[in-house]
């Protein structure tokens, strides 16, 4: 590895998989859109695409997804009458690189034409501080006399799953301005493109050639000269226009970057990306490969963050194409939000906008899942509304190729307690209230009402069960009472009758509306009467073991392996109705595991240990959310081997690209920011042994033994510290300007951080 900042190779992707690849490792970011990793030339067939947040639109029968902007950065040159493509050209050289440090993709690639070496070079970046700018510097140079001619412009002949979503677009010229315009079918939203370049060399003409809007000049080059240009581009919606059509909101924006230039563009996104970092960075001394996969998923992190004030929230997908219809799935509560809680507070507090945003979908979905029920049942895949875009056969069969009936929309019901575990979780860590009373407290309200709705009396026990649903293991479907789901419902119910307590006491005014708008004055008592008997599976007395769900302990024992090699296709799905691992104990992902991490103070370690050494043989880890809450699990128990192990591969996922590309007949390419999410945890949450709660930060290390310290900030309460560990030693730096002392316990010792000082505690103090 030359530099554990960047990402980089020196080989050509050349097939269509490579570059599918590539596009997903390369691709950058800046919460607003995402732009695929692939080269200036690209189009549609290597899956050139900006994929913008929030925007949604559909196209007949197909899937809903997000839309793809026109491409604003595309760029090709022809030599000597040649169009250059490191898809047909011979290429001498190529490399390529991502900079961690503030999200810039580069690429430098030298052809051999008849005796030419002909080289082209081009950085881009999203702007950090322009949320709708994308800026690309290129140059050209030639080692002997060479006609060129250099087309550049916006290409809106780009890659969509199921469009196009703009299916008209108009390409005009506004004075040295070009901007590709369309509506999308659905809504009719204006999607506006605008680009600038400066280019301070040959002739040039304007030309429109079916969906490319271009600036053609044509221009003889010097033997050893480098023609350079910096271009801009701007992407805006029908949300971002204010006073100016979709398209004047672009062109302000363009003109605005171009009279700054790109040394200024580039200072203000790098002032922005250096302000991330040190919030956000993880330091690994000892262990290069361990920092480099780190970095790379805190990065991926980092990139796709939604824009403040925007109310989105990062898909699981994220910003890498369209793949999982653009839509939010617990990934983003229960792996994403950590990260931002610990590091970024103002970001957590973005993403739990968006749910309160689209309580109302949730509301709607409640109503109309099944028979009908109260309160909030949030979408198992959410766009712009909230309203459920899981369809009810969400997955193909490779064999029959028949659409799957699968269950995860109207059964996967532990998402609205994901939702609203996260509310109160920024509640506790910051001891903020304002998302509470933004709308969080309804959401809150909401989720117990649903669960309430849901669940089942059984007389005869006197408990309440949770009957029908999936749980994080999606092979078993429409199971009673799965453990996860059971604790998330009744911890919602404690929650609700804290949240209640708590505003009541506060801030009794905003209480009482609350309570008259939702009429919820009656249900109230039943939330607390449901935390308490509620059924939740319990360690077996003798083997210390929880039941995933009733009558799980009865399904054949078959080593996963040898289920997987019972599969006609590799693609076949093991679930859904007659899935092979149905009648099995084999399971999809962190099931009882999770809820072991999640609720870590709940269990004691010698019942993590047992469950974790029962279910992880049992585990496909067919989801990217598995392997990390194994990890953090194993790191509890001091089987640092095994999470570590597992902490790589969750880090390394989307940097090695290798993940399954289809399950059944779906694309499932892209990014994974859950377990971008699941790397920092485990770092932080694993091996650095940190849990805060409402009282204290308690840090029980247990390094890897590669790793000589492990330094990160955390924010808790709206102060902020610098943690640093050793295998002997933890020193806590609180910044001068935190408002209070904090409680922290470090290896069972209390430890006081006072404001600008730095607190040390030995290992050997816990030992004596
Ligand atoms: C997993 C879900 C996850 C979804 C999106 C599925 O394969 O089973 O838990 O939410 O992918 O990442």
């Amino acid at each position: 590895m030359s530099d554990i900042w960047s990402v980089e190779t020196k080989t050509l992707a050349t097939n269509a998989e490579a570059v599918m690849r590539n596009g997903n490792i390369y691709q950058i970011a800046n919460g607003y859109m995402g732009y695929r990793g692939t080269l200036d030339e690209y189009g549609r067939s290597e899956l050139v695409a900006i994929t913008l947040a929030g925007i949604f639109d559909r196209v007949g029968e197909a899937w809903r997804e997000p839309v793809n902007a026109p491409n604003g950065g595309y760029t090709k040159i022809a030599v000597d009458g040649q169009a250059l493509s490191t898809l047909t050209s011979s290429v001498s050289s190529h490399h390529q690189t991502l900079a961690l440090r503030n999200a810039i993709f580069g690429r430098k690639t030298s052809f051999a034409l008849g005796g030419k070496r002909v080289t082209i070079a081009s950085e881009r970046f999203l702007s950090a501080a322009e949320p709708h700018l994308g800026v690309i510097r290129y140059s050209i140079s030639s080692d002997r006399d060479a006609d060129i001619v250099l087309e550049t412009g916006i290409d809106g002949d780009i890659w969509d799953l199921n469009g196009p979503h703009l299916p008209k677009l108009s390409a005009e010229m506004h004075g040295d301005t070009l901007v590709v315009a369309g509506i999308t079918h659905e809504m009719g939203k204006c999607v506006a493109v605008a680009e600038s370049a400066a280019i301070g060399f040959g002739l040039e003409h304007h030309r429109v050639d079916g969906n490319r809007n271009l600036r053609v000049v044509s221009f003889k080059a010097e033997a050893g000269k480098t023609y350079s240009f910096s271009k801009y581009f701007a992407v805006c919606t029908a949300a971002d226009a204010r006073d100016k059509t979709v398209p004047e909101t672009a062109i302000a924006v363009v003109r605005m970057a171009k009279a700054q230039g790109f040394d200024l563009c580039l200072s203000a996104h790098n002032e922005v990306w250096a302000a991330k970092w040190a919030q956000s960075d993880v330091i690994i001394e000892g262990d290069d490969e361990a920092q480099h996969a780190l970095r790379y998923s805190i990065f991926q992190l980092l990139i796709v963050a939604p824009v403040d004030g925007s109310g989105n929230s990062i898909p699981a997908r994220a910003l890498s194409g369209q793949v999982y219809k653009g839509a939010v799935f617990w990934d983003t509560e229960m792996f994403m939000f950590p990260f931002f809680l610990h590091t970024c507070p103002q970001k957590a507090a973005e993403l739990l906008r968006y749910r309160i945003r689209t309580l109302d979908g949730a509301r709607r979905k409640a109503l109309t899942e099944g028979a009908g029920f109260r309160g909030a049942f949030y979408a198992w895949e959410s766009q712009e509304t909230g309203d459920d875009v899981c369809t009810y056969f969400n997955i193909g069969d490779p064999l029959t190729k028949r659409e799957l009936r699968t269950h995860f929309r109207d059964k996967q019901v532990h998402i609205s307690g994901d939702v609203a575990i996260a509310m109160w979780e920024y509640f506790k860590l910051t001891g903020d209230d304002s998302i509470l009373l933004e709308g969080g407290a309804e959401v809150i309200l909401e989720c117990a009402r649903f669960y309430y709705s849901y669940a089942y009396f059984k007389k005869e026990k006197n408990r309440y069960e949770i009957l029908d649903v999936i749980g994080p293991d999606e092979y078993h479907e429409r199971v009673n009472n799965n453990a996860f789901t059971n604790v998330v419902a009744r911890t919602t119910f404690e929650i609700a009758s804290q949240t209640a307590l708590y505003l009541a006491e506060t801030h009794p005014k905003a209480f009482k509306d609350l309570v008259q708008k939702i009429a919820i004055t009656q249900e109230l008592p039943l939330f607390a009467e449901a935390a308490r008997l509620l059924f939740v599976p319990e360690p077996n007395p003798e083997n210390g073991l929880i039941e995933q769900f009733d009558g799980y302990f009865s399904l054949r024992n078959v080593p996963v392996e040898e289920l997987k090699s019972q599969r006609i296709h590799p693609d076949e799905y093991l679930g859904a109705g007659q899935g092979l691992a149905v009648p099995t104990q084999v399971i999809k992902q962190a099931d009882v595991v999770m809820m072991l991490s999640l609720f870590k103070e709940r269990y004691p370690t010698a019942i993590k240990r047992a469950n974790w050494e029962y279910y992880e043989p049992r585990t496909e880890h067919g989801s990217s959310l598995s392997a990390c809450a194994y990890a953090m699990v194993a790191a509890e128990f001091e089987n640092l081997e095994f999470a570590y192990k597992y902490f790589l591969k969750t880090a390394r996922l989307d940097l090695d690209a290798k993940y399954k590309v289809y399950v059944g007949t779906v694309f499932m390419s892209g990014s994974h920011p859950a377990a971008n999410g699941g790397a920092w945890m485990t770092a932080v949450f694993g091996f650095g042994g940190v849990n805060a709660n409402a009282e204290q930060v308690t840090i029980s290390p247990r390094l890897y033994k590669s790793w000589r310290s492990l330094h990160f900030k955390l924010t808790y309460k709206g102060d902020s510290f610098d943690i640093h560990i050793t295998h002997d030693s933890v020193a806590v730096m609180a910044e001068a300007s935190n408002q209070q002392t904090r409680r922290f316990c470090i290896w069972g010792q209390t430890a006081l951080s006072i404001p600008g000082k730095r607190v040390i505690i030995d290992r050997a103090e816990k030992v004596a």
